[in-house]
């Protein structure tokens, strides 16, 4: 059965280029976002991955922790990693798992066969520190992933976590937010003392809470 958004994501302990990791140890109380790639010195995948690296800071900023994941060995993510160091001016230090026997490959539903045979597609998921599924994309082996937009998705995770708000179309961290159908307006007016504005009954927008 594949996995689905809110399931608890099934742990492993799967080897990497840093040694034996097993996710929920890793993760602890942080969010983590898991991504797979379909195979090691890559061009898109180099790009990808050294992309990741260089975001470290906006990772740190909001509690989450990377792994990466291709079915490659973890003496072959060493040597890579070397070149993705070179050409993509970074230094990669998240594990990249080693999953040679395709075990986690297998557990997250992240060989497609008839798209790619035996490697993984570009397979995204974000975790809670609950660790629960909050968001699952795949993309094609041809396309790079947009790394902003996953960071995008967890400030909406963050903010909607606590505050009943959702976020719009194109919505940025610092942008007006939706009010959530539950709440009356009035109750709304409450609630939100920035204000909302009423545009129809159903959408009504108000400044981001915790800004
Ligand atoms: C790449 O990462 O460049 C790539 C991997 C598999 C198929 C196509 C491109």
């Amino acid at each position: 059965m594949a996995l689905q958004l809110g399931d608890t994501v099934p742990d492993f302990t799967q080897n990497s280029q840093l040694g034996p990791i097993n996710l929920y140890d890793f993760a602890g109380d942080s969010w983590v976002v898991l991504f797979s790639h379909p195979a090691d010195y890559t061009p898109v995948c180099t790009t990808e991955l050294g992309e990741v690296s260089r975001l470290r800071s906006e990772w740190e900023k909001r509690n989450v922790k990377t792994i990466a994941l291709s079915v490659d060995s973890a003496e072959s993510h060493g040597g890579w990693i070397c070149d993705i160091n070179e050409t993509q001016n970074t230094t990669v230090d998240y594990p990249i798992l080693a999953d040679e026997d395709k075990k986690v490959s297998d557990l997250y539903g992240m060989i497609h066969p008839n798209s790619l045979n035996n490697l993984t597609v570009r397979s995204v998921f974000i975790i809670d520190p609950n660790k629960k599924l909050r968001l699952q994309i795949t993309y094609p082996a041809s396309t790079g992933r947009n790394f902003q937009e996953i960071l995008r998705v967890i400030d909406s995770l963050q903010l909607t976590d606590h505050h009943q708000v959702a976020t719009p179309v194109n919505w940025k961290d610092g942008e007006d937010c939706v009010v959530v159908p539950s709440i009356p307006t009035d109750e709304a007016r409450t609630k939100f003392p920035k204000g909302v504005t009423e545009i129809k009954p159903y959408l009504r927008m108000t400044p981001q809470p915790n800004k």
